[in-house]
């Protein structure tokens, strides 16, 4: 009994690698979802961080609030997002590669500065 459960054990433990290598690639990293997904909760409506660059571009309060959306800014690149997202700009903390991979952080920094 002992023995079938280690030796069961021990197959899955060379079985396992062999499954995740056999899984097929991720697909290219969407810069939108990614967005979406790690930045939006503070970054879109009503979000500290629109708030905050609104209220530092002199967007206010009002209705103009929704050009300090970063998805509707044309004068981010993509170094500076990626650079704001790994070092931190303003009020913003830095995040860590447990947060936002790099693969993410890139494809942010892509899509905020698609419009150049
Ligand atoms: C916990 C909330 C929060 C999250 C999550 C967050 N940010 Fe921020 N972000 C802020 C705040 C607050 C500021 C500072 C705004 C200010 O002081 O002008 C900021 C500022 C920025 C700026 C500078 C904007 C400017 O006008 O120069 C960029 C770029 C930025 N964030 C990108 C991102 C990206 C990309 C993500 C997702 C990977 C992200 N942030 C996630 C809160 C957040």
């Amino acid at each position: 009994m002992k023995r079938t459960a280690l030796t069961l054990l021990a197959i899955g433990l060379i079985a396992a690698p062999a499954a995740s290598l056999a899984k097929p690639k991720p697909a290219a990293v969407d810069g939108k979802a990614a967005f979406a997904h790690r930045c939006g909760v503070c970054h879109r409506d009503m979000g500290m961080g629109t708030l905050a660059v609104s209220r530092r571009m002199g967007f206010g309060m009002g209705p103009d609030m929704v050009k300090a959306w970063l998805e509707n800014r044309n004068d981010l690149t993509a170094d500076y997002v990626v650079s704001a997202i790994r070092n931190g700009v303003y009020s913003m903390p830095p995040l860590s590669r447990v947060e936002v991979s790099d693969a993410d952080a890139a494809a942010i920094g892509r899509y905020l500065a698609k419009k150049k």
